[in-house]
C-alpha cells in the first residue's frame, strides 16, 4: 500500500512537469501526459461517427495542414469502426457537454477526439501545436489526454480598415491567426471618417468617392504635414462574401460595424444630403473626431442607413452588428432645425437623448429582421437601447453600467485591450499615446469586480482592438498584435486558475519561435532592458541600474559625450553625478561571421545587437532632490512616482516617450521640491507634453511658489516669499514652460492647473483632458 501511494505522487509530479512541456497556448483546461509517442504514420484515417458531413469541424482544413507541413498525403475517410489503418484518427461529433469544447486522447496506437464541430476545430489546432518531427525525421505525437474548453463564449479581435485598408489575402490571414488562438470573433470596422471600404450597390458612390482620400497626414495627429498621395480602397461584395465564408469554415463570426452617428464623413462626402450642413464634405485626411455626423432630423439618414443595412445584413449572417456609437459631437444638432424639430415633436430631453432616439431607431430596425445591435459605451447616454449589447472602451464603468441594467457586456477597456498602444518603453515608430505591456494585457480580468455573479454573466468576454490610424501596413499591424493577442488569448480561453503569467513567459521563446516559422512580425520589447533611474538620498547624482530578462546578455555602458565606455556582463548598476549623453548597449547570442564593432573607447564583441538607446541627463539645481507630489498621478501613467519630475531625463520635442511622464487624469500636478538648503535660483520650467489627439493637453495656468528654509513638516503653512502665475494658450505648440525669476529660496512648489475637460469636436470630447509632465528643472 505505502509503495502504491508513493509511486502515485512520483507520477503526478511528472504529470505537472511534462504538462508544462505541451507547450499549447492558450493554455487548456485539463491536460494529462501519458508516457512516449503516437508515431503517425500514412495513411491516415478519418473515422467519423455516424451521420456527419466530412466538411464539418476543420478536417479538411486540417488535413491541407498535414500535407504542407508534414508532407502527409494519403488519407482514408471511414465512419464508426476501426479499419486497421496504421493511424486512425477516431472523431465523435456527439459530445456536447461544453459548448466549444474538446477531448483529445492520443495512445501509441490512435487519437480520439471528442466534441461538437467547433470543438474539434479547436482539437484541430491544439494539435498542430504539439505535432511534431523527431530526430528521425518521423512525424509525433505525444501521448496524453486534453480536456478542453473557454472560458468565454465571446473571444474577439478587430480591425479598423477604414484609416488603413487591407487587401483580402491580409484579411484571411488575420482570420487565420485569430484561428489559431481559438478566438471566435472577427469584428470588421468598415467605415470611418477616413475611408468606407464595403461595397453598397444602391449606393455606389460610397466606395467611389467614399472610398478614397486625397492625402495623409504624415507623423502624429496635430503635425500638420500631410503626403500627396491619393488612398484608396474597399472590399466589393463578393469578397466579403468569400472572407464570410472563409471565417466561417475556421469557425469564427463576422461581425461588421456601420459607424452612426459619428465617424460618418466618408458618407457624408459621397451624398451630402446626408448631413445637417447639407456639406459640401470630404473624406478626413488627419485623424480625430469630426463635427459632421449624420443628420438626425432628417427621415432620408433613416432610409439611407436602413438600405445599407439591408445589403450588410445579406452579406453578414451573425446574430450581431455593430453601429458605432462612439464619439459622436453634438455640435451640428444644436443648431440644425431638423434635428431640433426631432428633439421637440418626441420630447426629447437634449441633443444626448437624440443620439439615443438615433440608435433606438436603428436598432429596432435591425430587431424586426432578427439582428442584435453592439454599440461602443457611449450608447449609455441619453438611455440605453433596449435589447443592445455594450462594447466597453472608455475604461470598464460603462461596461459595469451596461450589465447592471441586465445587457450584455463586451469588455475592450483602452487600458488592457487596445492593441494600438505602444508596448514598448523604447518604441520608435509613431503609435497613439498609451503604455500597455505584454504582462498587463495577460493580467487582464474581464469581469470587474463591481458586479455581482449575476451581473457577471452579463459579461460575454473581451476583445482587443485594432485601430489603425499609425499602422499603415501588414508588418506593423503584426508587430502591434504580436505576441499581446496570443496573451489576450490565454485571458479569454484558459480557466482563471490555470493563467500564470511566469508560466505564459516561460512559453514565450516557443511561441517566437512557432511565430518565426511562420514569417510573421512581432514585438520582443518583453526583453528589452529595463532601464530603472532612482535617488541617491544623501549623496550627489543618481542611480541608474538597467537589466532584462533575456538570459545570457552583455551590456555596455557609456559616457558618449566624454568619450568612456564600459562592459557589464548581466546587468548596469552605477551612479551618475553630471550631464551629458549616455548610451546603452545589449549585446546577445555571438554571431562568428561577425566583426564586433568599435563603440567609443570600447571594442563590442561579435554578438548580436539586441538593443541600443541612448539617455540624455540634464543635471540642474533639483536633479535628485526629495520632491513631494500632493495628488498622485493616475496609476496607468505613474512611471517611477515623483522622482521622475527630478530623475535629470527630459523628452526632446517630438521624440516624446509617454512612459517617462506623469500622467495626471483630469486632475492638477502639485509638486514641491526640496533644494536641501537656501540657494540661489532663476528660472523654474516645466517639462510637458502636448498631444491632442491621445487627450494629452498642456495646462491652462502654471503657478510657481517660492519658500524660504522651513521646519519640512510644515511647509503648507508658510507663506511663500513671492508666486508667480501664468496662463497658458492651448494653440501654443510646447513642450516646456518656463517661468524666470531670481530668488533666494529652499523649497519651490509648482502647480500646473489640468486643462479640464475636453471640448466638441476633438478626439476625447466630454472626457477630462491628462496634464502630462515629465520634469521640473530649476535653474
Ligand atoms: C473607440 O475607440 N473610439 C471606440
Ligand atoms: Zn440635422
Amino acid at each position: 500500500m505505502k509503495k502504491n501511494i508513493f509511486f502515485l505522487l512520483l507520477f503526478s509530479g511528472l504529470i505537472g512537469k511534462a504538462q508544462n512541456n505541451l507547450n499549447i497556448v492558450p493554455m487548456p483546461a485539463e491536460v494529462k501526459m501519458g508516457k512516449g509517442n503516437l508515431i503517425v504514420k500514412e495513411p491516415l484515417g478519418f473515422i467519423l461517427n455516424d451521420n456527419i458531413n466530412p466538411g464539418d469541424g476543420g478536417i479538411s482544413l486540417f488535413k491541407q495542414y498535414l500535407k504542407k507541413n508534414y508532407g502527409i498525403i494519403k488519407f482514408i475517410d471511414g465512419d464508426t469502426h476501426s479499419y486497421g489503418l496504421p493511424t486512425e484518427i477516431f472523431l465523435d461529433f456527439s459530445n456536447k457537454a461544453k459548448s466549444d469544447g474538446y477531448e483529445i486522447e492520443i495512445t501509441k496506437k490512435n487519437i480520439t477526439i471528442s466534441g461538437n464541430a467547433n470543438g474539434l476545430f479547436y482539437a484541430f489546432e491544439t494539435l498542430k501545436q504539439i505535432i511534431r518531427r523527431n530526430s528521425k525525421k518521423q512525424i509525433t505525437l505525444p501521448v496524453c489526454k486534453i480536456k478542453d474548453y473557454p472560458r468565454f463564449p465571446y473571444r474577439g479581435m478587430h480591425l479598423d480598415v477604414g484609416r488603413h485598408f487591407f487587401p483580402v489575402s491580409f484579411i484571411k490571414k488575420y482570420i487565420d491567426y485569430l484561428a489559431a488562438y481559438k478566438y471566435n470573433t472577427f469584428h470588421w470596422h468598415l467605415t470611418e471618417d477616413q475611408g468606407w471600404r464595403i461595397e453598397i450597390k444602391k449606393y455606389p458612390l460610397l466606395t467611389q468617392v467614399g472610398g478614397c482620400r486625397d492625402r495623409t497626414l504624415i507623423g502624429r495627429y496635430g503635425s500638420n504635414k500631410y503626403d500627396s498621395i491619393k488612398y484608396c480602397g474597399y472590399y466589393t461584395q463578393q469578397q466579403i462574401k468569400e472572407i464570410v465564408q472563409y471565417a466561417a469554415d475556421r469557425y469564427i463570426t463576422v461581425i461588421p460595424e456601420i459607424e452612426m452617428p459619428g465617424h460618418s464623413t466618408a458618407a457624408l462626402a459621397s451624398y451630402p444630403y446626408l448631413g445637417c450642413t447639407k456639406g459640401p464634405y470630404k473624406v478626413m485626411d488627419t485623424w480625430g473626431v469630426l463635427d459632421d455626423v449624420y443628420c438626425a432630423g432628417n427621415d432620408s439618414t433613416f432610409t439611407f442607413l436602413q438600405n445599407v443595412l439591408d445589403e450588410v445584413m445579406q452579406l453578414f449572417p451573425s446574430k450581431y452588428i455593430h453601429i458605432g456609437g462612439d464619439e459622436c459631437p453634438k455640435e451640428r444638432w444644436k443648431t440644425c432645425p431638423l434635428c431640433q424639430k426631432r428633439i421637440k415633436d418626441n420630447n426629447l430631453k437634449d441633443e444626448h437623448a437624440l443620439q439615443s432616439y438615433f440608435i433606438q431607431h436603428i436598432e429596432k430596425y435591425l430587431n424586426s429582421k432578427g439582428r442584435k445591435i453592439i454599440g461602443w459605451d457611449e450608447i449609455l447616454e441619453g438611455g440605453l437601447a433596449p435589447n443592445a449589447t455594450v462594447m466597453s472602451w472608455r475604461g470598464e464603468e460603462g461596461g459595469i453600467e451596461a450589465a447592471k441594467q441586465n445587457h450584455d457586456v463586451i469588455m475592450t477597456p483602452g487600458s488592457h485591450c487596445y492593441l494600438d498602444h505602444s508596448q514598448s518603453k523604447n518604441e520608435d515608430s509613431v503609435t497613439i499615446g498609451g503604455y500597455l505591456p505584454l504582462e498587463k494585457v495577460y493580467s487582464y480580468e474581464p469581469i470587474p469586480a463591481a458586479l455581482n455573479a449575476e451581473q457577471a454573466k452579463h459579461v460575454l468576454g473581451a476583445q482587443g482592438n485594432v485601430w489603425t490610424e499609425y499602422m499603415a501596413n501588414i508588418s506593423k499591424v503584426e508587430y502591434m498584435i504580436f505576441p499581446r493577442m496570443i496573451a489576450l488569448s490565454e485571458v479569454l480561453w484558459s480557466p482563471k486558475d490555470k493563467r500564470d503569467w511566469s508560466d505564459f513567459e516561460r512559453r514565450l521563446p516557443i511561441i517566437f519561435e512557432r511565430l518565426d516559422k511562420q514569417k510573421i512580425n512581432y514585438s520582443k520589447a518583453i526583453y528589452e532592458p529595463k532601464i530603472n533611474i532612482s535617488s541617491t538620498p544623501g549623496y550627489e547624482g543618481i542611480y541608474l541600474s538597467v537589466n532584462s530578462k533575456q538570459e545570457k546578455s552583455k551590456y555596455y555602458f557609456g559616457n558618449k559625450t566624454e568619450n568612456q565606455f564600459l562592459i557589464y556582463t548581466d546587468s548596469i548598476s552605477t551612479v551618475i553625478t553630471k550631464s551629458g549623453l549616455y548610451g546603452i548597449r545589449m549585446l546577445g547570442k555571438p554571431v562568428p561571421e561577425q566583426k564586433g564593432e568599435q563603440w567609443g573607447n570600447a571594442q563590442l564583441s561579435p554578438f548580436e545587437n539586441i538593443f541600443s538607446a541612448d539617455l540624455k541627463f540634464n543635471f540642474n539645481k533639483a536633479t535628485g532632490k526629495k520632491i513631494t507630489l500632493v495628488t498622485q498621478p493616475n496609476k496607468s501613467y505613474a512611471a517611477n512616482g515623483a522622482f521622475t519630475l527630478v530623475d535629470g531625463v527630459q523628452n526632446e520635442k517630438g521624440m516624446a516617450k509617454s512612459s517617462e511622464f506623469l500622467g495626471f487624469l483630469g486632475t492638477d500636478m502639485d509638486a514641491t521640491i526640496d533644494l536641501g538648503k537656501d540657494i540661489d535660483i532663476s528660472k523654474v520650467t516645466l517639462h510637458v507634453l502636448k498631444q491632442n489627439g491621445s487627450w494629452i493637453y498642456l495646462p491652462s495656468q502654471v503657478e510657481v511658489s517660492y519658500i524660504p528654509y522651513f521646519d519640512s513638516t510644515q511647509i503648507s503653512r508658510i507663506p511663500p516669499i513671492e508666486m508667480v502665475t501664468v496662463d497658458i494658450k492651448q494653440e501654443d505648440d510646447l513642450n516646456k514652460i518656463e517661468i524666470k525669476k531670481e530668488k533666494f529660496c529652499r523649497y519651490v512648489h509648482i502647480r500646473a492647473k489640468n486643462f479640464g475637460i475636453i471640448p466638441s469636436g476633438k478626439p476625447g470630447a466630454g472626457n477630462p483632458a491628462w496634464l502630462f509632465v515629465d520634469e521640473i528643472e530649476v535653474q
